[in-house]
């Protein structure tokens, strides 16, 4: 597929990856496994790339889960160097072309430069209004739950209010997503099919699109034919064929 066969009018406005398959890629070529993390690194660029040339507002991208806090020292160590010196150069002209960058996740248990990096860059894109890159990084999608029922009880605490206010939309505002639309497609590489802790609220209604590839080799054509397996979809959202296609 090329991108000329996407129907332009329905792009998913968000798209979500789990970029899963470094290590097995490092297996494949008889390589370390940070290697196959550097490899992951640039398909992440590509990835980034391709969103903006096919008109995507938000791309999430699960780089480290809460989990992943749990690999071996080294191996931690070594993404989270990844992490700052890509993050440092890949962004200079990613900035400069408009992209803003957010992340999602438990900040406070990077390491201090990798905090500071991504602050910093965070801090210098807040302004752009192009592609927004949301990078989930010590991320779980139940402690994100959890911690926005925390943030509803502090509220709570400080001022009580009527409980029967809340709705899944001001649930939702207590997410690190509240000002992000949810996720129209997820993408998981590597033929694994499960969520891994990704986004467990947002990805409700989302479709969902897995494949084989390992990530370090997912490339622009293959994020064209999920979008365009997507836009061959029907989204139902309970309602019957019949409905969706007399609203046509
Ligand atoms: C995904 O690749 C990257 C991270 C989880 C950080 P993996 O490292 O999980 O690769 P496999 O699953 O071992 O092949
Ligand atoms: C999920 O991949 C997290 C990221 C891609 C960052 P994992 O490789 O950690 O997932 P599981 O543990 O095999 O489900
Ligand atoms: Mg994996």
């Amino acid at each position: 597929m090329l991108k000329e066969d996407l129907d332009q009018n329905n792009i998913p406005k968000h798209v979500a990856v789990i970029m899963d398959g470094n290590g097995r890629w490092a297996e494949k070529h008889g390589k370390q496994r940070l290697e196959g993390h550097a490899q992951g690194a640039k398909a992440a660029r590509q990835a980034v790339e391709t969103a903006h040339k096919l008109g995507i507002q938000y791309i999430t991208l699960y780089a480290f889960s809460m989990e992943n806090w749990n690999r071996p020292e080294s191996e931690v160590s070594g993404l989270m160097s990844l992490l700052t010196s890509s993050i440092a150069c890949q962004f200079k002209d990613l900035i400069e072309n408009n992209v803003r960058l957010l992340t999602i996740g438990d900040n406070t248990l990077l390491p201090e430069n990798v905090r500071q990096e991504i602050e910093a860059v965070v801090k210098e894109s807040e302004k752009n209004t192009g592609l927004t890159v949301i990078i989930a990084l010590s991320y779980s999608g139940r402690y994100e739950i959890v911690q926005a029922t925390k943030n509803l009880l502090k509220k709570y605490a400080e001022k009580p209010f009527d409980i029967s206010q809340i709705d899944e939309k001001t649930f939702a505002e207590n997410l690190y997503t509240a000002q992000i639309p949810d996720p129209e497609l997820l993408i998981r590489t590597s033929g694994e099919f499960r969520i891994s802790n990704f986004l467990l609220w947002q990805i409700s209604y989302s479709e969902l699109y897995f494949t084989e590839k390992l990530w370090p080799d997912f490339s622009e054509e293959d994020f064209i034919n999920a979008v365009y397996d997507y836009q061959h979809r029907e989204r139902r959202f309970g309602k019957t064929s019949r409905q969706i296609n007399e609203k046509k």
